[in-house]
């Protein structure tokens, strides 16, 4: 099937038939915090430890966390539903709704989030309109005694993890 018969609309349409968990990406640039809302997170290796994200080759936050060389992954709970909005758009202040200190990296570690990794950019791999950017894991901490739930994402919309925790 040639590649031009596949729609945008309806290609995006499919994929968010898989449902994601939301995470913020963040880092310190020039002095200042940076972070995204980001969907495409996955573990990759345990040995070594690496982890993966995806973000559009054009976006200007992805720019400065790759000039900052490190980042953390803050992955959001259902109570975040704010800041995630605040971390998908334009702002240039999108720290000053919350709290967060920074991890061995200079990072910010967001409080509320369920769970955080702190990585060193490992490689950058091209994948059309956006990068595959592959962390080493240089540190990691979960919320394990919290009894938070995620942020997931499905077909367009927010939704809670409506299940046990084990
Ligand atoms: C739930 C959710 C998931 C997202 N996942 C990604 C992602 O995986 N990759 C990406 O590049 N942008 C993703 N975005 C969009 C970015 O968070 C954000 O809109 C963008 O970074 C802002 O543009 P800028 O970086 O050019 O300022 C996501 C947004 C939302 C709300």
């Amino acid at each position: 099937v040639p590649e031009e018969t596949i729609d945008s609309r309806h290609f995006r349409t499919v994929l968010g038939h898989f449902p994601t968990g939301v995470t913020a990406v963040t880092a310190i640039d020039e002095g200042k915090p940076v972070g995204m809302a980001v969907g495409s997170f996955t573990s990759v290796s345990l040995d070594p430890p690496l982890v993966a994200f995806l973000p559009a080759r054009n976006s200007v936050t992805w720019a400065r966390i790759r000039r900052a060389g490190q980042f953390c992954v803050n992955i959001l709970s259902a109570s975040q539903l704010d800041l995630c909005g605040t971390m998908a758009s334009r702002s240039d202040e999108k720290f000053t709704a919350c709290s967060w200190r920074q991890g061995v990296t200079g990072s910010p570690i967001i409080d509320g989030a369920l769970a955080w990794i702190e990585c060193e950019i490992d490689a950058v791999h091209e994948a059309g309109d956006h990068d595959i950017v592959v962390g080493r894991v240089l540190a990691l901490e979960a919320d394990t005694e919290g009894s938070g739930t995620p942020l997931l994402f499905f077909r367009g919309g927010y939704g809670a993890f409506d299940g046990g925790n084990g």
